[in-house]
């Protein structure tokens, strides 16, 4: 048991996950005996607060769901939402210490097991946290995991996530992750809505992405999304806009591999939705 902690991006402190806990697969028993008091009140704070932006910003697939994730007054356990989500779509999800390797990572997916960061942010993180903590994991993500579009989606993401890494093209995928299954918006018939994990679980993000006259929003198309850099720290300047989860999963559903290497001969675009003219991966 063991693993080397995971860090994506630039951060000025290590991350804070214990990955001494995790297995081969980074997996770990999620440990419930250490949530505090505490821990439980910083979920029911987010939660509550969360939820009640919802109404006219959030999709209506996620609404509908979000009540399965079970108590709100306290963090669940994994199980007991295991018990309906698997009934649901065959799904579970897994606790994770934090972010993993992406290996790892696309393996889970493609095996319809999502991982779960099981601690907490602190109180002092309410607005804002670097890292994916148990709040935006399971608020953010799974309600999704009940719909049978995104859970299929999700399996062959982590399918085709295995597969770019052998082709070397795992950023260029990641950015479709980021646009649509983190960033996404999709346009219902009472107007847009978020679908993305990274907005449904911001307090600040869910009514800027979807309202704000500031950021652009362009169709989702593969192309376009996956020449599409991104930031973490910031809220984005480009969000990609689908009509529904159907549409999203026949537009991913063929072979990317002449794709990438298409793409890799194609400028990039900044995420703010400027050209740069240097190629996605420079000859050499
Ligand atoms: N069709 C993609 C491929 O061949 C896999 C994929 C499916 C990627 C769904 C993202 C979402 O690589
Ligand atoms: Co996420």
């Amino acid at each position: 048991m063991g693993q080397a902690p995971v860090v994506y991006g630039q951060s000025s402190r290590p991350p804070r996950g214990d990955y001494g806990r995790a297995g081969a697969d980074y997996t770990c028993a999620q440990d419930v005996a250490a949530y505090t008091e505490q821990d439980h009140a910083t979920y029911r704070r987010l939660y509550e607060r969360q939820s009640a932006l919802l109404p006219g910003l959030a999709c209506r697939a996620f609404i509908d769901v979000l009540p399965r994730l079970g108590a709100k007054e306290r963090i669940p356990r994994f199980d007991d939402i295991n018990d309906s989500l698997c009934k649901a779509t065959g799904w579970q999800i897994v606790a994770v210490p934090g972010l993993i390797p992406e290996t790892a990572f696309f393996t889970l997916l493609a095996d319809r097991k999502f991982p779960v960061t099981d601690w907490i942010r602190t109180p002092g993180e309410l607005d804002y946290i670097a890292e994916p903590d148990v709040f935006h994991d399971l608020f953010g993500h799974v309600p999704l995991l009940f719909n049978p579009v995104i859970a299929d989606y999700m399996q062959r993401y982590g399918q085709g996530g295995l597969k770019a890494e052998k082709l070397g093209h795992c950023e260029m995928l990641s950015r479709l992750y980021w646009y649509t299954i983190e960033f996404g918006l999709i346009r219902e018939e009472q107007g847009l809505r978020a679908y993305g994990a990274g907005i449904l679980s911001s307090g600040g993000e869910l009514r800027y992405s979807v309202q704000s006259p500031v950021p652009r929003r362009l169709p989702l198309e593969l192309k376009r999304t996956m020449r599409t850099r991104y930031k973490i720290d910031t809220y984005q300047q480009t969000y990609f806009v689908i009509d529904s989860f159907e549409q999203l999963f026949a537009l991913t559903e063929p072979d990317f591999t002449p794709l990438y290497e298409e793409l890799e001969t194609l400028p990039e675009y900044g995420a703010d939705s400027e050209l740069l003219i240097a190629p996605a991966r420079a000859a050499s």
